[in-house]
């Protein structure tokens, strides 16, 4: 049974680190001409209005894209992912918010917005009202396929697709206790099946050990040209609070590294809620 609804989270601090760090690996894939292929493993709704009572229940997206639409002059590696925001919202202006934009786009949205027309989106969702919205949301959409089925079950099934070039995006709701297990497990089989994809895998920070164990994982299972950037808001104040966001990138594409980096850190500055915000951006296992 999943009670996890990505509606009450949707542009917090999490999804705004993700979705940046999502951006600038999809702005690199559209350099080559030659078709790619994403694949985003836990879709959620696909795109979120921020009016709703979810999202308007504790606010959460205030402290996220809302610290950010609110500032003038964003560095250039961000321009990129508040473009794709600001396009989610087009003709939306009458009814924009006070301190934030009236939608957000979640992973599948975001992705679509990169896509040119050789290139495809295949989106898998458990949740049975969430798969109903993600369908709605692209429906009759050729470039994007909309699957009822298990992240893991999906991995299987699509990959590798016939696209050399590509990414994929595991980002679970962590509501099992060994979720960070089956999620890195989950990496590990996808990058064994295409070798050549990028990959990105989100976790959640909550102390320190939390984000040892991902390290763990990683350096256990071999997984080569693994990146993992991490951006913290504030101290770790409890074993349950999520205090920070975390993504492991695999073969991100050449040089990004410095971007993603810089990236984290203005993002830790402008959405930290105490002095204990910071960011951390390196190498587990290079090449
Ligand atoms: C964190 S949310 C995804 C948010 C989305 N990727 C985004 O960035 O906008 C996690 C989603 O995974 C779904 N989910 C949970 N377990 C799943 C599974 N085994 N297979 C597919 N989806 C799953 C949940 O219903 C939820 O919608």
């Amino acid at each position: 049974m999943l009670s996890y609804r990505h509606a009450f989270h949707a542009g917090n601090f999490a999804d705004v680190h993700k979705h940046a760090v999502l951006a600038l690996l999809l702005r690199a894939l559209r350099k080559k001409d030659t078709a790619f292929c994403c694949i985003d493993t836990h879709g959620g709704a696909g795109r979120y209005d921020l009016l709703s009572a979810e999202a308007q229940k504790n606010k959460e997206y205030a402290d996220g894209i809302g610290r950010l639409w609110g500032r003038g002059s964003p560095p250039a590696v961000l321009e990129h992912y508040l473009a794709a925001v600001r396009a989610c919202n087009a003709g939306a202006g009458a009814q924009m918010l006070e301190d934030a934009p009236r939608y957000y786009p979640g992973s599948p949205r975001l992705i679509r917005h990169y896509l040119r027309p050789q290139d495809r989106l295949i989106l898998t969702e458990l949740h049975s009202s969430d798969i109903i919205a993600l369908r709605e949301e692209f429906s009759g959409d050729p470039q994007v396929g909309v699957h009822h089925l298990d992240a893991y079950q999906g991995l299987k099934a699509f990959l590798p697709p016939k696209e050399k070039r590509g990414l994929v995006l595991i980002d679970p709701a962590f509501e099992r206790h060994d979720e960070v297990e089956r999620a890195v497990r989950g990496l590990h089989f996808a990058w064994q099946r295409w070798p050549q994809g990028i990959f990105a895998l989100w976790y959640p920070i909550t102390h320190r050990a939390s984000t040892e164990n991902i390290r763990q994982w990683l350096t256990k299972l071999k997984i080569a040209k693994s990146l993992v950037a991490e951006m913290c808001v504030r101290a770790p104040d409890s074993a349950r609070r999520l205090s920070g966001s975390g993504m492991v990138l695999v073969n991100p594409p050449w040089r990004l590294d410095e971007e993603i980096k810089d990236a984290c850190r203005y993002l830790a500055e402008t959405l930290a809620s105490d002095g204990g915000a910071h960011s951390r951006t390196d190498w587990v296992l290079p090449g």
